[in-house]
């Protein structure tokens, strides 16, 4: 168990192509995903990019709880997710505020796909496919993006909706992604 560093936006391994993972089983990956998932609660991000600890495989962890600061935000159940595949479904795309441990203290608006269907292997190699809509949708659009090198700056439409998270919504506590 440990808390890796979060690298930071401007570190180049940021924004390469992560490899596809190609050893699944019970000791494979386990000491990779018990440090995503010490890194992640340590910083109480909802999701993790193993590149986002140096790590160029295509794997990322997100997940989001109850929190009783947001009773009614939405809850995303706890998934490792690797060599992810994410085809929209629909046409709708909706624009929502995000913030990412790779760029910490801001936010950003970012337009996604409203509704996504997404497919991959869990740890042991048992398929994952799913379609999601909402906030779900934009965790796992946000985390696989950085499997292909593209942190959520590099999608905002309108830069004057990029911003310290502080500024933005004051008082507000940070969750990063
Ligand atoms: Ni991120």
């Amino acid at each position: 168990m440990a808390v890796r560093p979060v690298l930071r936006m401007g570190d180049p391994r940021l924004l390469q192509v992560a490899e596809p993972v190609g050893h699944f089983g019970p000791d494979a990956l386990g000491e990779l995903i018990q440090d995503m998932r010490d890194t992640m609660a340590e910083l109480s991000g909802a999701g993790l990019a193993a590149p986002q600890i140096g790590v160029g495989l295509r794997l990322v962890i997100f997940g989001v709880g109850h929190n009783p600061r947001y009773p009614d935000a939405e809850q995303v159940p706890f998934t490792v997710l690797a060599n992810p595949e994410i085809t929209p479904v629909g046409e709708e795309v909706e624009e929502g505020w995000e913030g990412c441990l790779s760029v910490p203290g801001m936010r950003g608006l970012v337009p996604r796909w409203r509704t996504v269907r997404y497919r991959g292997v869990d740890p042991q190699g048992v398929p994952i496919d799913r379609t999601v809509s909402g906030f779900h949708a934009r965790v796992v659009q946000h985390e696989c993006d950085h499997l292909d090198g593209i942190l959520y700056p590099m999608r905002i439409e309108d830069l004057r909706m990029f911003g310290f998270q502080d500024v933005l919504f004051p008082g507000e506590p940070d969750a990063d992604e």
